[in-house]
């Protein structure tokens, strides 16, 4: 009896000795997660796609992870379980961002909505865009842009007919001349050097491109920061100068705007976003003032943010397509019952597309631009599914990997979209398994905007042209590699031959 006891007793403070050695009393119980090196981190585990990087990770330590890059704590979540905890059930401790030196030089220093820290500021630039840009009443008001732009993109692609053409400039293009009218009032650049503007799409795109790529770079010193000064991978030399690129721009477009409204004095009337916003810079009500910089900062989000998103999905729903001709068939099907053939696909059309939709959705699912949303932020100390996530944690959602998991979708890594047909999942944030623009207080405030452009869009390129790969090239050589930035895209652009399925005078 007495020999028990002492078995019992070892017993006990075996494992409580265990416990203790594991969770010492006040040590925090971190998620699962690779050993850091000093100095790096985990850095070294990530390859030149990290959603990749990290999706291969989450099978080894699972759906919450615990990183070091460098000195900084990240946490990463590729569930929806887990998706749902920081951006529902701690949706507010989490709704900041961490602080990026493309915050700093690319943002006027965390100036524009998407850098800018959870708080009154933030707030208050949010609701503007909802009450200037994108409520219904101001949508509607400007359909009329998108209908004429999007008359201009299918002329231009009808007028080069049987040729290969690079998908993503013509969309790029109509995306940038859409949003440069309802932001700047007009577009601010040119198709070619011999009209005179500030500057010409070329140039435009190109600046575009730099900001996307440096928006989405592993900036050594965005996480080692002691190192930051040396600029090792000369990030933020490039940052500094292209910020001087845009401020010039803006500076133009500003000077432009004010001169009219000094002009028209009293009877100054907004008829775009820069005319809103500076007019804003002059009334002292506002809870947090703003000012020439807030203004350009601002605008920045809307051409930043409206662009390149939903440029970067129509190509890879038109690289999905092309691959499966059965399911581009099915398309135009839906299209020619819907439709027929003597109009264009207009925005009220949506919900009579389901199949349209649904290829959109699966786009979405497959090819989530925004691989981690944008990066958010804890503000203070937080349990997640019984661990602790410590305040200053940058948290990524890898919605990437949720796409690609076998236990929310079934067949996951096919392009299927019948799996949407019928199905109550919408991409609005409300279902945590599908993501693209991200849920609670920072989804994404240009969702029904980049919506309609998304829907309407697509359903025309099907509507309106059949569509082939050049010379003999075949479905199988249509590569499907990433590259990796802010979005994620086609590491090669798509290039297809258009050939007009309507008749001729509907592209004039
Ligand atoms: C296909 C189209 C689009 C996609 C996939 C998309 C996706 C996203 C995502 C994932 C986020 C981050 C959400 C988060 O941090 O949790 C975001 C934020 C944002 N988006 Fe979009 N977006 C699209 C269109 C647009 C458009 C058309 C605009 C404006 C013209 C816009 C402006 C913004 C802004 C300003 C933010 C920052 C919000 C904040 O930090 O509070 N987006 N978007």
């Amino acid at each position: 009896m007495e020999s028990l006891s002492w078995v019992v007793l070892a017993t006990v403070i075996s494992l409580l000795m265990f416990k203790l050695l594991n969770h010492p009393p006040g040590r925090k119980k971190l998620p699962p997660g690779p050993r850091p090196w000093p100095l790096i981190g985990n850095l070294n585990l990530m390859g030149p796609l990290p959603h990749q990087s990290l999706h291969e990770l989450s099978q080894t330590y699972g759906k919450l992870m615990y990183l070091k890059f460098g000195s900084t704590p990240v946490v990463v979540a590729s569930s929806p379980e887990m998706a749902k905890e920081f951006l529902r059930t701690h949706d507010r401790i989490f709704a900041s961002r961490p602080t990026t030196a493309a915050g700093k030089h690319t943002a006027y220093n965390y100036q524009n909505i998407t850098w800018a820290p959870y708080g009154p500021y933030w707030s208050q630039g949010r609701k503007l865009f909802f009450n200037e840009l994108f409520s219904s009443s101001r949508l509607a008001s400007s359909e009329y842009i998108r209908v004429e732009e999007r008359q201009a993109f299918l002329s231009g692609l009808h007028a080069r007919s049987g040729d290969p053409v690079v998908l993503r400039d013509h969309i790029v293009y109509m995306n940038l001349s859409v949003i440069s009218r309802i932001v700047l009032g007009r577009k601010y650049f040119s198709k070619s050097t011999d009209e005179k503007e500030i500057m010409t799409f070329d140039e435009f795109k190109e600046m575009l491109d730099e900001l996307f790529l440096l928006l989405g770079v592993l900036n050594v010193g965005d996480w080692i920061p002691w190192l930051g000064f040396l600029d090792l991978q000369g990030y933020v030399k490039r940052m500094k100068a292209l910020f001087k690129t845009f401020d010039r721009f803006y500076d133009h477009v500003l000077a432009e705007h004010r001169a009219r409204m000094d002009a028209e004095g009293e009877g100054f009337v907004a008829k775009d976003m820069v005319d809103v916003l500076l007019k804003l810079t002059e009334d002292p009500n506002l809870e947090v003032k703003l000012d020439n910089e807030c203004v350009k900062a601002l605008i920045q989000d809307l051409i930043a943010g409206g662009i390149d998103t939903s440029s970067k999905t129509l190509e890879w729903a038109m690289s999905e397509l092309i691959k499966q001709p059965l399911l581009m068939k099915k398309a135009t099907d839906e299209l020619d019952r819907v439709i027929g053939r003597d109009r264009w696909v207009q925005e009220t059309d949506h919900p009579n597309l389901p199949f349209i939709d649904s290829v959109l959705k699966e786009t979405m699912r497959l090819h989530p631009v925004v691989v981690f949303l944008a990066p958010h932020f804890a503000t203070q100390d937080c349990k997640v599914a019984g661990y602790d996530i410590l305040k200053n944690t940058t948290v990524f959602i890898n919605t990437w990997s949720m796409g690609r998991d076998s236990d929310t979708w079934a067949d996951p890594f096919s392009f299927r979209p019948e799996r949407f047909m019928g199905s109550s999942i919408d991409v609005k944030g409300n279902h945590f398994e599908l993501l693209p623009f991200g849920s609670g207080r920072r989804i994404c405030p240009g969702y029904s905007l980049g919506l309609k452009i998304l829907r309407t869009t697509l359903g025309n390129l099907l509507h309106g042209f059949n569509w082939s790969l050049p010379g003999n090239m075949k479905i199988e050589d249509v590569d499907m590699e990433e590259e990796f930035g802010l979005t994620t895209y086609r590491k090669s652009p798509l290039v297809v031959v258009p050939e007009a399925r309507l008749a001729t005078h509907l592209y004039k």
